[in-house]
């Protein structure tokens, strides 16, 4: 990556291509496939509209060798003629643009791959990790002159961890619980010797303890040794609420539940102060959670992740309290879910590979490569559908599974082609009986990731089969499981806005709708999520869908009387501030619909963790999301939650709201907000370590404030407010650096471990982490690794933090004293400072 251009609508590529095959390369027969998120161009080959104006491609300068946009984000370059052969170990570079910006390594997708004539595919070996050149200027990491981010250094995350509070208190729990009374830590009880769990028809909650720890189980107590009574208790007002107690003295503990998921609330309130030491304070937590909606959403169809991997993760959500698992299953590069008679969606739509035809797959995006053997490809059979619902329930975790639909919808479209080629010349009405497309219509476009194809028609009949067989299939699972479905999400997002302007199958439907593409793309979409509800409500569902979903413009959603649904759910996630778009969350539930909190400026968990080119994720919304900002979300407050621009230039509340508030209107109906949700998109994640690090630990920051609302959330004075909040994280910070990384770390869960802040004191390095309790490694080389006092000399010292268990390690920074022109400017300030003390003292002496 060479450079962004100040007016942030272009970035420049640099590609060397080295041959070290033992004979030249000419310019015949051969084809380069690669990936950029944004698309590849001479100049600007998008119109203002949104059109694909130069769909023949075009020929780089110099080098004869012609750029051609595939689909999505999968490019090609051939050799035209007048290509000059490479000679071996000839090297030969060339440049070209691609719109907007890159300011991250992974910005730019693994695994191109060459295609020749009776050849097989192949991926070019060095494009397979690390090709990446360095970002070492400002003109790479910033997306224009009025970017503010710059890659942290060890001091200025030094000063970004620092605390002033010099007695910070551990949680017992996280997420905080309501309420601790009656604590005294002198008194202690000893889970240890004869332990017996009493309760009747509570096993799989007590199963929780007894997987872990050898307790006896028994519907009757012990009359020695240490008892835990489990129950369900009516006295326990919230549904999820739970009391827990721990008498030393009876040598009891004993969890109410109102229900069984309290019950087991309570458990894992247990198994958390348990995780500290087997000795136990006397304490009584009542507690119940803040939101009925807990949510944690992962995208398995960008990249495919493994059953075993989403197990280990409801085993986190239960740990933290989250109770619903809302699952993105298809999307335009990959359907994940196998449907009973329609085994084209998993046999076609599950996999990536180079094809000219799609027939037996769709073709590579986002870095998989010319083979189904990356996470491009995968799906989750029948069985092990039902294995994660069952594992689900266990947790008293919801699945809601998302088949995106009319925009999002390539790999469902390109499986039902295949379906429809394989009966077409036999059986015509079999042929047509799923299709989503319209073969006849001449609607031009390119959907927000550059798809020419991805929605599905709303003005065909075989449209609405398909997804009343597909919402059909996956009832049936859920009840086969035992686990009911309740929710299906229809995703919604995201129509590209000349989708369906030419349809003649749209015209026919009289729908009377007239005005520009984005009134009758509007009113198609208001067509189909009425018929989409229809078929959910005839199956006893409630419907969800992202908000753009039900959008009828000037961020007001559909009316809700149009849905006989009980429940009709939506996320409010496009809240970039400047955008003005923040206003329908609070729209959109004093219009009768249960919004679920999915800000993309705080809860995307797919975006940095810092403005630094070297951590992975995409940074549309707000350049960086990192716990610390997930932690203080405010979800009742939406509005003050009003930071930076996307850029990090400075955003007041008053700027983005307008006079009276006008653009930011009120909550009216707060039990309309159902809750909170974190979000795993997955262009990025191409790995489980990948997973794990985008996820772990900001999901306890999410379960925090979706589970607990802390007494500052109120505080109206936002000084108080932040100093408050600060003192809060403080102990959750703390928390996780002693405790609860051990705990992630004990069940496989390799979360990121941040890297290490440092200041000069004298010749010493003084570090710190955003978790105390971790600790912090140097190094001269960046090969022996050392612990204890960090001396400095002015040489270069490498710095790394470990994880909690001590097995893996950050990413290493490298300390050098002075980095940022904030500190330079602070330096000078001093500077004038003492002179003028000096010059004053000076003067009182003449
Ligand atoms: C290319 O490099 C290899 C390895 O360095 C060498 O053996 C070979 O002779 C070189 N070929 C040419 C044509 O320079
Ligand atoms: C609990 O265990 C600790 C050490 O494990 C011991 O010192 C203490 O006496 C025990 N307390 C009781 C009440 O058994
Ligand atoms: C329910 O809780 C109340 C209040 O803690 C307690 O008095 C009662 O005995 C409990 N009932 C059962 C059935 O455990
Ligand atoms: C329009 O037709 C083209 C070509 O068959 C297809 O790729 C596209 O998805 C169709 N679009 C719709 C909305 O039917
Ligand atoms: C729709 O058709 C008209 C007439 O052929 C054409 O000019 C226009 O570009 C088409 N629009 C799209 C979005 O395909
Ligand atoms: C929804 O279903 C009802 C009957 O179940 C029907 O009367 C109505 O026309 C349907 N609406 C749409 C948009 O299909």
């Amino acid at each position: 990556m060479v450079e962004n251009l100040d007016d942030g609508s272009r970035h420049l590529f640099k590609v060397t291509f080295n041959n070290k095959a033992p004979k030249s390369l000419t310019g015949v027969n051969w084809k380069i496939y690669f990936f950029s998120f944004f698309i590849v161009e001479s100049k600007h080959i998008l119109s203002k509209d949104g059109l694909y104006t130069k769909p023949e491609g075009y020929t780089l300068p110099n080098v004869n060798l012609k750029v051609m946009h595939e689909n999505g984000c999968l490019y090609s370059m051939t050799p035209t003629t007048g290509f000059k052969e490479l000679p071996q170990n000839g090297t030969r570079e060339i440049t070209f643009y691609a719109a907007n910006w890159a300011v991250s390594k992974t910005d730019i997708p693994p695994n191109w791959y060459i295609t020749a004539d009776g050849l097989n595919a192949r991926v070019i070996d060095s494009t397979k990790e690390g090709f990446v050149g360095e970002f070492t200027s400002a003109k790479q990491w910033k997306r224009k002159k009025e970017d503010k981010y710059d890659p942290y250094s060890p001091m200025s995350r030094y000063q970004r961890y620092k605390t002033t509070n010099t007695n910070v208190q551990m949680k017992m729990v996280i997420p905080t619980p309501k309420e601790i009374t009656n604590l005294d830590i002198s008194k202690l009880l000893n889970i240890t010797g004869k332990v017996t769990i009493v309760h009747s028809g509570l096993d799989n909650e007590a199963s929780f303890l007894t997987d872990k720890y050898s307790f006896d189980s028994s519907t009757t107590a012990s009359t020695n040794g240490v008892n835990i009574y489990l129950s369900i208790n009516n006295t326990i007002l919230s549904a999820e609420g739970y009391s827990l107690t721990v008498n030393p003295s009876a040598k009891t503990v004993t969890i109410y539940g109102k229900t069984n998921a309290g019950v087991l609330y309570g458990v894992q309130s247990l198994l958390s102060l348990l995780s500290h030491g087997l000795s136990i304070p006397q304490m009584e937590i009542r507690d119940e959670p803040r939101f009925e909606f807990r949510g944690m959403f992962i995208d398995v169809a960008r990249n495919f992740i493994s059953k075993t991997v989403l197990e280990k993760l409801m085993d986190s959500m239960a740990m933290y309290k989250l109770n619903k698992l809302h699952l993105h299953l298809a999307d335009d590069e990959g359907w994940r879910i196998e449907i009973n008679g329609l085994p084209e969606l998993t046999q076609v739509g599950s996999k990536r590979c180079h094809s000219n035809t799609e027939d037996v797959c769709l073709i590579p995006q986002l870095g998989s490569g010319p083979d189904t053997t990356t996470s491009g490809s995968g799906f989750y059979s029948i069985q092990e559908y039902k294995d994660i619902l069952s594992y689900a329930k266990k947790r008293h975790i919801e699945v809601i599974p998302e088949i995106d639909t009319p925009g999002h919808a390539r790999a469902a479209i390109i499986a039902m082609e295949a379906r429809y080629r394989k009966f077409s010349n036999t059986n015509n009405m079999e042929a047509e009986k799923y299709r989503l497309i319209d073969p006849d219509n001449e609607s031009k476009f390119l959907s927000v990731q550059y798809f020419k194809d991805n929605a599905v028609n709303p003005c065909i009949e075989s449209t609405y089969v398909f997804i009343e067989k597909v919402v059909s299939e996956l009832k049936g699972m859920h009840t086969d499981a035992g686990h009911p479905l309740n929710i299906y999400h229809f995703g919604g997002d995201e129509v590209a806005k000349t989708a369906w302007v030419n349809s003649t199958k749209c015209d026919q439907l009289n729908l009377n709708f007239s005005g520009d593409a984005a009134s009758i793309r509007n009113e198609l979409k208001n067509y189909f999520t009425k018929r989409v509800a229809n078929i959910t409500f005839t199956h006893g569902l409630n419907m969800a869908g992202w908000e753009d979903g039900f959008n009828a413009g000037d961020g007001m959603p559909f009316h809700i009387s149009m849905y006989q649904n009980q429940h009709i759910y939506s996320n409010a996630w496009d809240n970039v501030w400047e955008w003005g778009e923040a206003r329908r969350a609070y729209n959109y539930a004093n219009a009768g619909y249960k919004v679920i909190m999915s800000h993309a400026t705080h809860l995307y968990f797919d975006h940095p963790y810092e403005p630094d080119p070297e951590e992975r994720g995409l940074y549309w919304a707000p350049r960086f999301t990192d716990s610390y900002k997930s932690f203080r979300f405010l979800p009742d407050n939406l509005y003050e939650n009003i930071d930076v621009t996307r850029m990090g230039v400075p955003l007041s509340k008053s700027e983005v709201c307008g006079a009276n508030d006008k653009k930011c209107p009120a909550l009216q109906k707060p039990e309309n907000i159902a809750g909170m949700q974190g979000h795993l998109w997955s262009e990025t994640v191409l790995s489980e370590d990948n997973f794990y690090y985008m996820i772990f630990p900001r999901l306890l920051a999410l379960a925090e404030r979706a589970w607990h609302k802390a007494s500052w959330e109120n505080v109206a004075d936002k000084t108080k407010r932040t100093m408050d909040m600060d003192n809060d994280w403080d102990s959750f910070a703390l928390t996780l650096g002693t405790k609860e990384l051990n705990r992630l770390d004990s069940i496989g869960i390799n979360y990121r471990v941040p890297p290490p802040g440092g200041s000069l004191d004298g010749d010493e390095i003084k570090p710190n982490t955003a978790f105390p309790g971790l600790s912090v490694e140097y190094s001269t080389d960046s090969q022996t690794w050392k612990s204890g006092t960090i001396p400095y000399t002015g040489s270069p010292v490498y710095l790394r933090t470990k994880s909690a268990d001590g097995k893996r390690t950050s990413r290493v920074v490298q300390f050098s004293p002075i980095t940022s022109s904030a500190q330079l400017i602070q330096m000078s300030i001093t500077t004038v400072i003492l002179c003028s003390v000096l010059l004053y003292i000076f003067l009182l002496k003449d």
